[in-house]
């Protein structure tokens, strides 16, 4: 799968899809335009229970500059070029680029991440930013991640047709992972998309069963992996429910098994600690995406 890059990028990539061809992302970058997301607040101490799970960290420049260490040589950055939204506007997909494919480098990241919004107002302006990013990445040989967001607006798009038609552009334009949502039919999303994704695992779901059965199916469908993030560190039980998705991932779990591990490792040394009140609004707002 990886046989076709150059040197430099395919070296990149594996260190994010391991030599299982597998890949456990944590998605913490929800802050670019989330701010304090619940659960991920003071992101070093959020993440520190889940590194020792994580293949690639997904992350925003700042959060990686300041939340995490320098010294850690086991984990890829994958970080994210494009924002300049809120969640305060009506929608997020007035995106353009927040940074150079060089500034990553010199970050020593794996990979950059772009959003683009198939179908929205501004489609127009984030696949140009995906054509940009990846023209300016290619000129080091670092790897781009094509993320197929969403939003207010396209809330009920993620299924298949949508999600094979975002998919597919990001890989023409040239990405060479795709982040999209998992879907009835996925299997046809894998098939017609010809660069690995990696499933994205959306607002917190109900119970960890749902995670699971996610990741499971996601595989199964092709996918490579997942990125990851509420539906670990917005859980009771982050550090279980973290090592139930790479039992799944990387030790081929079913779900039974996966379940049995995160039950079993329900402890109060593994439960999360709330450091602020969790609001109501906090809560909502951090399911429009
Ligand atoms: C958007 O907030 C980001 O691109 C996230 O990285 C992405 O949505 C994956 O995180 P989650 O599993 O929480 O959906």
């Amino acid at each position: 799968m990886l046989e076709h890059l150059d040197w430099g990028k395919r070296n990149r990539m594996r260190h994010i899809i391991r030599e299982d061809g597998r890949v456990l992302m944590l998605a913490i970058d929800h802050g670019y335009f989330m701010g304090p997301t619940t659960g991920m607040e003071i992101p070093s101490t959020s993440i520190a229970p889940l590194l020792p799970y994580v293949d690639a960290l997904m992350l925003s420049p700042g959060i990686l500059k300041t939340q995490v260490s320098a010294d850690l040589s086991n984990i890829a950055w994958v970080l994210r070029a494009s924002g300049c939204n809120s969640i305060l506007d009506e929608d997020i997909d007035n995106e353009s680029l927040i940074l150079t494919a060089l500034e990553a480098i010199k970050m020593n990241a794996s990979a950059i991440a772009v959003s683009i919004y198939v179908g929205a107002d501004h489609q127009h302006q984030t696949l140009k930013n995906l054509a940009v990013a990846i023209a300016d990445a290619s000129q080091y040989n670092l790897p781009v991640l094509g993320v197929t967001a969403v939003g207010k607006k396209l809330k009920d798009k993620r299924e298949k047709r949508y999600l094979a038609l975002a998919s597919r552009i990001a890989a023409e334009f040239g990405a060479d992972m795709v982040k999209t949502y998992y879907c009835e039919g996925f299997e046809e999303v894998v098939a017609k998309t010809p660069v690995p994704i990696v499933v994205a695992g959306g607002p917190k779901l109900d119970t960890y069963k749902d995670v699971l059965e996610l990741t499971y199916q996601s595989i199964q469908c092709g996918a490579v992996g997942v990125d990851m993030g509420r539906n670990i560190w917005q859980s009771d039980y982050p550090a279980a429910i973290i090592q139930g998705v790479r039992a799944i991932i990387h030790e081929n779990y079913s779900v039974k098994e996966a379940l049995d591990l995160v039950e079993s490792l329900q402890t109060e040394e593994n439960r999360r600690q709330p450091l602020f009140a969790e609001t109501k609004e906090d809560i909502e707002a951090s399911k429009i995406h």
